[in-house]
């Protein structure tokens, strides 16, 4: 279904998110036949492009990042017609005159996408309403990091309050637009099977799992000050443990869930310094062999040579109220692991007594794993009876729901859900204000006990499932890391 009529102003439109993510994206929606009459996309950033030169740069974005099969020409020039292009620059407001020119009066709807690093936010922001490019129903659209502490992240949320109420802030977590992190939402709610299980009671821990294979990928200079624990735990992670964790809202309504995300983080167990260790680890890859080939060290992919920022994380989190208290939430996360792999592990309580003999082999827990990526899907591990006349043995198999076999559909980015959320106003996918606060004052206690008691980085070989007291974490409680490959 067709969108009203939009312009869309990226700052930052020749950037690396502009060229990975937003222009495929937009054009994916293009050729969904989402955009509707004078629908635009006025892109901005200090290069001096004309339009020609930035439908160059889009055509190419989109030839290298969209897979073959799903370009169309025809689609690809509409889409190539509805780009535009001014230079401005942030710090001086040159440029905004004509950016303020160029949008007129154009579309009811209009967007503001902050595609640049979060230090120029206050200048576009403030350049924005020096200009008045904003009418009072315009939204803005600001990606992560917002902060790297509490008080930085209040800091970046004032300066675009002042301009843009809570209301027309779309905070992007692009966590939140993957299929598969929707569906926990889905799963969760429009089955009655899982909810009276969904708790203390039933559930021994749950893991979230989101390793990634790839390295550093030129983006030294913020990772190094960032690290796993901001640029991943702080917002995708503690995202789907809220999703996983909350009580069920009244409706879809944005503030209906964002309400009850909000009370699992303010409900989540400080870690403190005389805790930090039993409850945290650091890891920083060293040289190793990653998807099939000898990849370098992380200190040696940076300029310093030398480096106490963690590229691996793993915490043991726990959430202090009715339904969980007493269930570990086990999180890691970390960059050169041993795969490319998201997932939420739900262990459910074993059986009270086994009926079966010895002989019958092992009973194992129940375990519902959601696959985020990649090969999303379901599964459901349950226990049968090994088939065939051998006697009693029992099995440990999976209900297996693979989404690409079962639905025969291109799997959307993420991207492309939230842009359009955003056109819509739907606030839903999108993080208020209090909860990316919240998320920091969880954080900033577990950065400082870090600091406080030297907990430095423990080196893992690149290729691996991170430093071994990672492992050591879990199987400290009985428990053990789902394996994921
Ligand atoms: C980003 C992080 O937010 O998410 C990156 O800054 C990380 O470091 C990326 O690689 C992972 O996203 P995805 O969609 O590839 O899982």
């Amino acid at each position: 279904i067709p969108v009203e009529p939009f312009d869309l102003v990226v700052f930052g439109a020749t950037g690396d998110l502009s060229e990975r993510k937003l222009l495929p994206a937009l054009y994916q929606r293009q050729r969904a036949g989402q955009f509707s009459g004078p629908t635009r996309i006025i892109g901005s950033s200090r290069s001096e492009l004309s339009d020609d030169q930035f439908r160059a740069f889009a055509k190419e974005a989109i030839d290298t990042h969209v897979a073959k099969e799903h370009i169309d020409e025809d689609d690809l020039a509409h889409f190539l017609e509805r780009l535009f292009y001014v230079p401005s620059d942030a710090k001086s407001g040159k440029g905004y005159d004509n950016l303020k020119r160029k949008i007129g009066d154009g579309a009811e709807v209009r967007a503001f996408y902050l595609a640049v690093a979060p230090g120029i936010f206050g200048d576009i922001v403030d350049k924005i309403d020096r200009h008045g490019l904003a009418t009072p129903t315009s939204r803005i659209i600001v990606e992560k990091p917002i902060g790297r502490s509490l008080e930085t992240a209040r800091e970046v949320n004032e300066t675009i309050g002042r301009v843009f109420d809570e209301t027309r802030v779309f905070r992007i977590d692009h966590y939140l637009g993957k299929e598969t992190v929707q569906n926990l939402m889905a799963l969760r709610f429009a089955n009655a099977l899982y909810e009276p299980l969904w708790n203390s009671a039933h559930i021994d821990h749950v893991q979230i799992t989101v390793a990634e294979s790839v390295g550093l990928e030129g983006r030294a200079e913020y990772y190094d000050k960032a690290g796993a624990l901001r640029d991943m735990v702080q917002n995708h992670i503690l995202q789907l443990l809220c999703l996983m964790a909350m009580e069920a809202p009244a409706s879809m309504d944005a503030d209906a869930v964002r309400d009850e995300k909000l009370k699992v983080l303010r409900a989540l167990k400080p870690i403190h310094p005389f805790n930090a260790e039993k409850l945290t680890v650091r890891g920083q890859y060293r040289s190793g062999a990653s998807a099939g080939g000898a990849v370098k060290g992380y200190t040696d992919e940076l300029a310093s040579g030398v480096s106490n920022t963690e590229t691996f994380v793993a915490v043991k989190a726990e959430i202090e109220n009715w339904r969980w208290a007493g269930v570990p939430f086990y999180l890691r996360t970390g960059k050169r692991l041993a795969a490319r792999v998201s997932e939420i592990v739900i262990e459910f309580k074993p059986i009270p007594h086994s009926i079966f003999g010895e002989q019958a082999g092992r009973v194992f827990a129940n375990q519902l794993v959601i696959r985020l990526q990649p090969d999303e899907g379901v599964k459901q591990w349950l226990m049968i009876k090994d088939p065939g006349p051998g006697g009693m043995r029992l099995r440990h198999v999976p209900l297996d729901m693979s989404f690409a076999q079962a639905f025969d559909v291109r799997n959307p980015d993420a991207y492309e859900r939230l842009i359009m959320d955003v056109i819509r106003g739907n606030q839903t996918l999108f993080m208020r204000r209090d909860e990316v606060e919240e998320a920091w004052r969880w954080i900033d206690p577990i950065v400082a006990a870090w600091e406080e008691r030297s907990q430095n980085v423990q080196g893992y070989t690149a290729g691996t499932w991170g430093p071994s007291a990672a492992i050591a974490l879990i199987e400290r409680d009985g428990r053990t890391w789902h394996e994921s490959v």
